[in-house]
């Protein structure tokens, strides 16, 4: 008999995992990671591939059915085509996918998709090369160009760039990446900067709303019309050019939370269990999984994770508190 589905007490089912495989990173992002001093756990604390495939089975098995590799930069994590391949072997994974900041994508898309992924998330806030320096405090945009264009290649599908839309910075990036995705078949999803750096440099007046992106673009290429998501519950509500070229994603994750959809489940790279990007506490898997726990009661414990889950973030109320973790640590 099938398991009942992971569902909390609002009545949301669960069925997508994000698995944090590292929490380090080649490259800087301020609206993540703070400069100097970044602490990272010790390499034991990080779940071996063991461990992240015998948690990711047991998801399977509640109904967990989409899968998305996230950092820190999951690319940096040694061997990962290996741990892909073991992934996508797992039967009931419907969709597994990858997010990077595609700087070692020259080295690795092609060993990753020979392992079986064909989606792909890069991370890409700007064409030009100075911002670039300027956000992720190093010089490395020419490597994520040349990576977005082998998986172009080499046929990775419905390739998307993340952009963190920050206000009074990125003014300057939003129409000329919205082309540069046109002209090559990628879509772009600009996502509203959210409070989870580590220096804690956020405020909501840093935050470009998804309205005003939408206007820029609408104005300066065609305008966008809204198309119905065959997904209700992806966090993106997505857009085309009126034109028929592209389409584009926003994530209004402050303007216009979703959080009332919510399917998502996060494993960070150190075991532990969160239901939500912006929990305080989460559960600790990894014991159990060092200590010899049966599958049952790590299942239970993801049961037990899911019906506490709290109705969302509230980043638009005083009660707001962020995360005790940045973005880095937790995985996007
Ligand atoms: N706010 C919004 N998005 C962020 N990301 C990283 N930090 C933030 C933040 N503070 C995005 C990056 C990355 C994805 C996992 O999360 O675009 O690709
Ligand atoms: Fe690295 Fe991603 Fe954080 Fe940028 S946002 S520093 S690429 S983990």
């Amino acid at each position: 008999m099938a398991a009942l589905p992971l569902t909390d007490s609002f009545g949301r089912v669960h069925d997508n995992l994000r698995v944090s495989v590292t929490d380090r990173c080649n490259i800087r992002c301020f609206y993540c990671m703070p400069e100097t001093d970044v602490h990272f756990v010790e390499r034991r604390e990080i779940l071996d591939f063991e461990e992240i495939e015998r948690f990711v089975r047991i998801a399977v098995g509640l109904g967990i059915r989409k899968l998305r590799v996230t950092g820190g930069e999951p690319l940096v994590r040694r061997d990962l085509p290996t741990l892909i391949q073991r992934l996508c072997a797992i039967p009931g994974i419907q969709d597994l996918a990858l997010t990077t900041n595609g700087v070692l994508l020259p080295k690795l898309a092609e060993p990753l998709y020979r392992a079986g992924l064909r989606r792909i998330n890069v991370h890409l806030d700007t064409l030009d090369r100075q911002r670039f320096l300027q956000i992720t405090r190093r010089d490395e945009i020419d490597k994520v160009l040349e990576g977005l264009a082998l998986c172009r290649q080499l046929g990775y599908s419905k390739i998307k760039i993340n952009a963190v839309a920050v206000k009074n910075l990125v003014e300057p990036d939003i129409v000329p990446l919205a082309r540069f995705a046109r002209e090559n078949g990628f879509e772009v999803r600009y996502i509203e900067f959210m409070p989870l750096d580590a220096q804690s440099l956020w405020d909501r007046s840093k935050v470009l709303l998804a309205d005003d992106i939408v206007a820029m673009l609408s104005r300066e290429i065609s305008p966008l019309v809204p198309v119905p998501d065959p997904d209700p519950r992806a966090p993106a509500s997505e857009y085309q050019f009126a034109d028929g070229v592209g389409r584009i994603g926003l994530i209004a994750s402050v303007s216009r939370p979703f959080c009332l959809n919510c399917n998502r489940l996060r494993l960070t790279a150190d075991g532990h269990l969160r239901y939500c990007l912006f929990a305080i506490e989460e559960d600790n898997v990894k014991t159990l999984l060092r200590s010899g726990a049966p599958d049952d009661e790590i299942a239970a414990l993801i049961r037990r994770n899911v019906a506490g889950k709290w109705i969302g973030h509230e980043i638009n109320s005083t009660r707001f508190v962020a995360p005790p973790r940045p973005m880095y640590s937790i995985g996007g």
